[in-house]
This record gives C-alpha cells, structure tokens and sequence, in this order.
C-alpha cells in the first residue's frame, strides 16, 4: 500500500488522515504530497489504520498525535488534560501585556498541560511563574512539557489557592472549567473524551470563576490584575461579581470569533 493510497482509503478528513500518517512514519505533514508512490510497511499500515478508525470514532485528533500546538510552543497532551484552546492565546496575550508593564509574580491556576503558565514563561523569561492543578495527572503532563521545552515553572498540586497558602502574586490567570453541568454542548466534538474536571462547574458553570474572584483579594498584591477566561454569555456576571468584590478597571475582550472571552479587573483596594 502507498502513502497516497492509504490516505484515499481513510473513512476521515484528509486533513487529519495526513496529520496521522505523518506522525506514525514520523515525517513533516510536506513530505506526504513529496512522496505519495512510497511504500508503507505493513507495521505502519496497521498503526495508521487504527488510528484512522479511532479518529473516525470521535477520538480527537491532537490525543491521537500526542500533541497540540499553542501559542509559539508544540506541547504534549493526553486523556489527562483539556486540548488548549486558540481561544486561549487571548489570555495570554493580555497575561503577557501585564508582565510586559511590570507583573513579574504569575499564578496560573488550573494549568492542565501548562499551555498558559508555559507561554508567558517563554515569552518573559523574567517571570517567576507559577501553575497549579488539582489533578496529579495533568501535572505530570505540565511538568513535562515545561521539561521537554527547558521552561522553568513552578507546579503545585491543589483545589485553587489552597496550593499557594498565604503568597500573593501580581498577575493571576485562570482558564477554569466553566460549561454548566447539563449543558448539551458537553456531547459535542471533542468534549465527549476530555476530562469532565477540566469541563464542568457546577449547575450554572460559574461556580469555579466565583470561587476564584472571591478568594483571589487574600492572595493579589496591590495594583496586580486577575485574569479569567470564560464562556461566550458569562462576561456580565463575571464583571459584576469582580466589581462586588472590590476590583476596579474591569473589562472583557473578545476572541477570534468575536464572543466576549476574558474578563480581567485590577486589585487596588
Ligand atoms: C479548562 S481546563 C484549562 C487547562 C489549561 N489552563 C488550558 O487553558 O488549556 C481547567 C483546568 O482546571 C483544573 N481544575 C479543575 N478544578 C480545579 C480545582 N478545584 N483546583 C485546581 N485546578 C482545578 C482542571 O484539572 C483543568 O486542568
């Protein structure tokens, strides 16, 4: 079987089936189209084939690659954390305007693969910066994507704060979990396969963010920003819960897509 022939007979978008064949023959995505006549040992046809039909099943393609790229960085994932978001990149772009204008202690919380603590990390090596997670699994995935990248992050294993008692940073970020329980989306692309903690917050999905807007004054310095990503309609209740919690300058921005995605307020109490 050739390269061309293998990609024809996929059940998936060529796009993916490329992407696959190009991680098992371990080559560039270009140096399929070079070289379309090639034969594929029967080991490869096999693990290709698998792969295929376990991307045609819903499995999303960036576990089955192994990696997501996000931001400058290529980071790996697994089953263990959420697959970054390019929605994401907005938070930390404004995260890195803050470091830039003189926030140099940064908490990250809910890091899962470390996509954002990593990204402001490699933009400010000045930085301290520091990611946390209640999940050991996806710790293990942060640390080793900040090992494979030479990025030197602080990561501490904990339910929010409670992993950095009584230390207050200048910038604090968060891409929470932030989709309500029973909202039917969850059945949707990839959802079905990320973890449910990376997903899911309670009944109204604004649970985590009023957890972290509540908490955050006991561990903000004074004139440092808090940062949230959250989803397309909870910006005015996140406005509202900052303003009711003493921050000032608040203000959302929009993603790619024109929704409103990150909400942020400066502690100046
Ligand atoms: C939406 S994911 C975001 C992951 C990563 N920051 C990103 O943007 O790709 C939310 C993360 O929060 C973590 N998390 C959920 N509940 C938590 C808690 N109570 N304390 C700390 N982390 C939590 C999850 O394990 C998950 O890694």
């Amino acid at each position: 079987m050739t390269v061309t022939g293998l990609i024809r007979e996929a059940t998936i978008s060529r796009q993916d089936a490329e992407a696959l064949l190009a991680t098992v023959l371990e080559v560039e995505r270009a140096w399929i189209y070079a070289h379309g006549d090639e034969q594929v040992n029967p080991g490869n046809i096999d693990r290709f084939r698998k792969m295929a039909a376990a991307r045609a099943d819903g499995e999303p393609l960036a576990y089955l690659l192994g990696y997501r790229d996000f931001w400058t960085l290529r980071l790996r994932v697994n089953r263990d954390v959420l697959i970054p978001r390019r929605e994401t990149e907005h938070l930390v772009e404004w995260a890195n305007e803050c470091i830039t204008a003189g926030a140099r202690r940064v908490l990250d919380l809910g890091t899962g693969s470390g996509a954002v603590a990593l990204s402001c990390k490699a933009e400010h090596p000045e930085a301290d910066v520091c990611a946390t997670d209640l999940s050991p699994k996806a710790l293990a995935c942060a640390r080793a994507n900040g090992d494979d990248l030479n990025l030197s992050v602080d990561w501490r294993e904990g339910d929010w704060f409670d992993a950095v008692p009584g230390e207050r940073w200048q910038l604090i970020l968060s891409n929470p979990p932030y989709i309500a329980a029973a909202d039917p989306h969850l059945n949707e692309g990839d959802l079905p396969a990320e973890p449910a903690r990376a997903l899911i917050s309670g009944e109204t999905g604004l649970e985590s963010l009023r957890h972290i807007i509540g908490r955050a004054p006991d561990f903000i310095e004074h004139g440092g920003w808090l940062l949230l990503e959250h989803g397309f309609d909870q910006a005015s209740p996140l406005q509202e819960a900052l303003f009711a919690g003493g921050f000032i300058t608040i203000s959302t921005r929009r993603d790619w897509s024109g929704q409103e995605r990150i909400t942020g307020g400066q502690w100046l109490s």
